[in-house]
This record gives structure tokens, C-alpha cells and sequence, in this order.
């Protein structure tokens, strides 16, 4: 992928990006976004987003994604021609009922799930045409996760759990260590590194997982519901910390969610209605 799609942390903290990002991650200021083609004028489009200052195309392109399960009287059609283009450094939120289809189109935009029809790109890559072990490499290099129910391991530790993406990347442990540290550091859970996700509070399982999704230096950020399972106040906090992130580091991200919070925090907010994406009401 292109190392420009990643961005900084601020200076203030008391590490550098390099840390997280590897001491290749190059800078991106933030800085007032030209709304472009590709972004509706929406009443959710946040003035001031952040713009690319390394290319000028999507960083996702879904063009015309059909994704059907089961067959014959049974059939569901998950999602229905979806296209959707995403500009690198964008925050995008996706909301809609429950079987609508989020969490099915972030899974085909991940790489988790394949679509049936249609074309898929991220960073420039045809996801669409991979093999299985491409959408690995895509899954461990470029993409990263953040479930509702958190997706932790139970029987590793906080630290250990965040370090899961470094490993499979090959990184020695002592950098791997380092950046694990940080990364903790950086979601406020330096004081537990050795705790497992049963003696953490759901709050703190949400910013071990986050610590996780970052610590890799992912292109693009897939973040399902990612507060359906808090209360409002925690998930006021972890919206927060997901917002200020996903501004900090310059990588594109894409939400579902219901919350009104974090839809106020996206750039821009679509609609999913029985499989079919729209601009949001
Ligand atoms: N593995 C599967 N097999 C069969 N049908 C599925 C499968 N996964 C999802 N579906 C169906 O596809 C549709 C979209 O499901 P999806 O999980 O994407 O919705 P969602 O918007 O994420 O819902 P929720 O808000 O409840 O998480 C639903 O009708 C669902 O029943
Ligand atoms: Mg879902």
C-alpha cells in the first residue's frame, strides 16, 4: 500500500508516530477538505474534514457490490448494487436498521466475506479479484477491525492482544514491545498491559481493541457498531477516542453505527435501507 495514507500522531504525546507506525509512516497535516466529486454536500458533511494530500483518488471504491445469501425461497439479497467511494482520510459513517446490511458490506469490504458481483478496491487493489491468501495479506497489512462485542482473545493479556497484528507481520518483539506500549499508552490503558479482557471493564476491552486495530498502521479502519454494547457515557468516551484517532493518524475509516454522537463526529453519513446505499435523510 501506499505509506502516505498514513498520518500522525500529535505532538503532544509523549512518543512518535514512528513508534506506532513504524519509522516509515509518513506525515499528512490535516487540513481544510475541498468537498470533491465524490462527497455529498450533505448536512453531515463536517467542515474542516481532512483532504489527501497524497492522492486525488478513493481510497475504497465499491462499484455496483451484490452480495445474496442462501438460494431460491430462502434468498437473502444482503446487498443490493452498492457503489460507494471513499476519499483517503475520510471518516464515513453508515447507519441503518438492523438487517440492513452494514455489517455484510464491511465484511466484503475487508476482505472477510466475498461479494457475488461487482468490484472492490482498497488502496488500489481489486479485493474483488484476490485469492484467499491476497485477502489475508489485505487483512493483516492494510485493514483493521473493531467489532461490537470487542473480538478479544480471553486467554491472552491486554498487551498481548494488542501485539496479535505485529506478530503476524513478523515484527521482533522488542519493537513489537515498544509499540505495544504505546499503543496502549495512547488509548489510556497503559496501567493494565497484563490484565485479560475478563478483568477489564467493557470500556477498556473497546480500547484494548482499539489499541489493537491501530497498532498495525492500517490504510483503512472497518469499525462495526463499535459502541452498540456500552453505556452512553462509555460510549461517549470511546466515540471520542475513535474520532480523535481516526483524525490523528489520516487513515480512512468507515462506521456503522446508530449513535448520534458518532454520526455527528463523520465526515459525512450514508444510509443502508434493505441492502441499497444512499445519501442519508
Ligand atoms: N451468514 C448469513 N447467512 C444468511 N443470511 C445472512 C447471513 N449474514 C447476514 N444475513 C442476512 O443478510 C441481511 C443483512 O445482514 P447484516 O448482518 O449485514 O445486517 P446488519 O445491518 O449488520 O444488521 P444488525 O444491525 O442487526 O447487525 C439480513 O437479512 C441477514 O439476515
Ligand atoms: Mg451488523
Amino acid at each position: 500500500m501506499s505509506e502516505g495514507y498514513r498520518g500522525r500522531y500529535g505532538r503532544e504525546e509523549s512518543y512518535s508516530d514512528d513508534v506506532i507506525f513504524g519509522a516509515d509512516a509518513s506525515r499528512k497535516d490535516p487540513r481544510p477538505q475541498d468537498p470533491g466529486p465524490q462527497e455529498g454536500p450533505g448536512r453531515h458533511t463536517r467542515p474542516g474534514a481532512r483532504g489527501s494530500a497524497v492522492s486525488s483518488g478513493p481510497f475504497v471504491e465499491v462499484e455496483t457490490v451484490t452480495k445474496t445469501y442462501g438460494s431460491g425461497e430462502t434468498a437473502v439479497t444482503a446487498l443490493h448494487e452498492v457503489s460507494l467511494s471513499v476519499p483517503p482520510g475520510e471518516f464515513l459513517a453508515i447507519q441503518g436498521r438492523s438487517g440492513s446490511g452494514k455489517t455484510t458490506l464491511l465484511n466484503v469490504l475487508g476482505g472477510l466475506d466475498r461479494a457475488d458481483s461487482g468490484r472492490i478496491r482498497v488502496g488500489g487493489a481489486d479485493v474483488t479479484a484476490m485469492s484467499d491468501d491476497e485477502l489475508l495479506a489485505l487483512r493483516r497489512d492494510q485493514v483493521a477491525y473493531i467489532f461490537q462485542g470487542f473480538g478479544l482473545l480471553p486467554i491472552l493479556t491486554a498487551a498481548e492482544n494488542v501485539g496479535i497484528p505485529l506478530r503476524l507481520k513478523g515484527i521482533d518483539p522488542t519493537d513489537r514491545e515498544e509499540r505495544v506500549r504505546a499503543a496502549l499508552a495512547h488509548v489510556g490503558l497503559e496501567q493494565h498491559p497484563n490484565q485479560t479482557p475478563a478483568e477489564l471493564s467493557g470500556g477498556q476491552q473497546q480500547r484494548v481493541a482499539i489499541a489493537r486495530a491501530l497498532v498495525g498502521g492500517p490504510g483503512l479502519l472497518l469499525a462495526d457498531e463499535p459502541t452498540g454494547q456500552l453505556d452512553s457515557a462509555t460510549a461517549r468516551e470511546i466515540m471520542d477516542l475513535i474520532g480523535r484517532l481516526v483524525r490523528e493518524t489520516g487513515m480512512t475509516a468507515i462506521v456503522t453505527t446508530h449513535d448520534p454522537i458518532l454520526l455527528s463526529l463523520a465526515d459525512r453519513v450514508l444510509e443502508i435501507t434493505d441492502g441499497r446505499l444512499g445519501e442519508s435523510p
